[in-house]
């Protein structure tokens, strides 16, 4: 009896603590982030063995910046996480920086055990002076880590040297891995055939936005739609220097050969950004899809202007939600499309739509979906009628919220959140982020997901993307449309209640 009442008394402890976790004021139910302690850029993305892993950059000691090592969760749909142990810890004063995970299915390493392919991990190895290359391989589906012992593979003997993306190319037969040299805003390309031997094949840069340091380049081939077309793309973070301030990414579309990288003539002069909000940095691509799947694209949700005091506790930092990313050609040049993962579609919990002419309709409508307005999905196709500008305010209440709005006198989208809730605490963060954008058939197609600190924005066929980070107010869970100056035509939004991940 006495060992049933202790099984009953744990059980309800064990319960308890799992109800609070993940429950915190802002905790993101949709979105990926440790349950406790810093994260920033994630690491490795690699699919194997019909697992998402995600490697993410963390600090197993504190809510700040330090001790940089490997954190690790596994996902059946790259939406649904479980944390695991840290995977490739800091040791001997040597931190564990951003980098690559790949399959060797052939054992081209060496590191691989009893004929079955094994995890190879390629990351900075940074210390104060000095950052390098390095090898850490796994035999058991990336739980545990053995650091390679003749590390580093690749030492420029510079301070700055990281974030090395490596994959797989068949056409050259090698290994490819892009890495920084972010104060010269240059990539470099290397070969290998073991992951072991790097011989330097070519670079790119410095090209489009040099505003601050390159970091975290991604070199990836993605389909043109509606053509049997791929090309590829280089994306890299730029910090500071974003066109919205502060950390950003951009992008350039072209050939690769292993060796050069061509961009294509774009039709516009300047930079393509990846995102135009203020919230989406060192984003990485899966390796190891199966053929005809992805690219599937997931980022860091934050900036380095603030990322040290945004008010979360006991964990700080969050990932965007997984992307799946296309190429489009424009008159412009060629348009990176993001488009929610299809696999988001599982949280789907509750559904209303409207369909109407009436702003007050709309928001009648809008108000059933008040008890689920920080776990919600949103489509809407708005028609502006005479108004100048319209759009949808997100997380309202007692006076603030989140502005999603459309400026037709300068053609843009932008996000506003200056007056979204606790914004006070870094003077870089209220902020109104703006992309050009043009109407389609005269409509502004949206497709939106509020979790309970952010807002992600794809517009039109995902040409544009706003990301922010945002801390509402308790309770601000109103959803409303606006139209300022005129009149609103046609409007049409479905929304979504959506399951927590956890
Ligand atoms: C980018 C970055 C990377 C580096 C990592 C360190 O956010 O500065 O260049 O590897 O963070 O945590």
């Amino acid at each position: 009896m006495k060992r049933v009442h202790f099984t009953i008394a744990a059980l309800a402890g064990v319960a308890l603590c799992a109800g609070l976790d993940y429950r915190e004021p802002y905790r993101p139910q949709f979105h990926f982030s440790p349950r406790r302690n810093w994260t920033n850029d994630p690491n490795g993305l690699v699919y194997d063995g019909g697992r998402f892993h995600l490697f993410f950059q963390f600090n197993p000691f504190g809510d700040e910046w330090g001790h940089m090592s490997w954190g690790h969760a596994v996902s059946g749909d790259a939406v649904h996480w479980r944390e695991l142990p840290v995977a490739i810890p800091e040791a001997g004063g040597i931190m564990i920086f951003t980098g690559s995970a790949v399959v060797d299915r052939r054992n081209t390493s060496g590191f691989c055990l009893a004929g079955r392919p094994c995890l190879v991990a390629v990351y900075t190895g940074h210390s104060e002076k000095l950052q390098t290359q390095n090898l850490a391989y796994s035999n058991d589906d990336g739980r545990t880590w053995t650091k390679y012992s003749a590390n580093p593979v690749l030492n420029l003997h510079r301070a700055d040297f990281r974030d090395p993306n490596v994959f797989w190319l068949d056409s050259a037969g090698a290994w490819i891995m892009v890495v920084a040299l972010p104060p010269q805003h240059r990539v470099l390309f290397y070969q290998s055939p073991d992951l072991k031997h790097w011989k330097e094949a070519g670079g790119f840069g410095p090209a489009g936005a040099t505003g601050g340091v390159w970091e975290c380049p991604d070199l990836f081939e993605a389909p043109m739609e509606g053509t049997g077309e791929r090309k590829w793309v280089l994306k890299v973070g730029l910090n500071p220097g974003h066109i919205s301030g502060g950390s950003g990414e951009q992008y350039f579309v072209g050939s690769f050969d292993g060796a050069r990288f061509t961009p294509e003539p774009e039709g516009a002069p300047g930079p393509r950004w990846t995102d135009y909000g203020r919230d989406c940095y060192c984003a990485l691509t899966w390796n190891g899809l199966p053929a005809g799947t992805g690219p599937l694209m997931l980022g860091w949700m934050d900036n380095w202007q603030y990322a040290d005091k945004t008010p979360t506790s006991p964990w700080r930092g969050q990932m965007t939600l997984p992307r799946a990313v296309s190429l489009r050609r424009t008159a412009q040049g060629i348009d990176l499309l993001q488009k929610p993962a299809p696999a988001l579609e599982r949280l789907r919990g509750e559904h209303m739509s409207y369909s109407g002419t009436s702003v007050e309709g709309a928001n009648r409508f809008l108000d059933r979906v008040r008890p689920f307005g920080d776990s919600l999905e949103l489509t809407a196709t708005l028609e502006p009628g005479s108004a100048r500008e319209f759009g949808l305010r997100v997380l309202k209440g007692d006076g603030a919220a989140t502005v999603i709005g459309y400026d037709r006198a300068t053609s843009t989208l932008f996000l506003d959140r200056t007056r979204s809730g606790e914004v006070g605490f870094s003077p870089a963060f209220p902020s109104r982020s703006a992309a050009p954008l043009a109407l389609r058939s005269g409509s502004l197609p949206l497709h939106v997901f509020v979790d309970k600190s952010s807002v992600e924005v794809f517009a039109g066929d995902g040409e544009v993307t706003l990301t922010d980070l945002v801390y509402p107010l308790p309770n601000a869970t109103s959803v409303e449309v606006y139209g300022n100056s005129g009149t609103i035509g046609r409007l049409r939004i479905e929304a979504w209640r959506l399951h927590s991940i956890w």
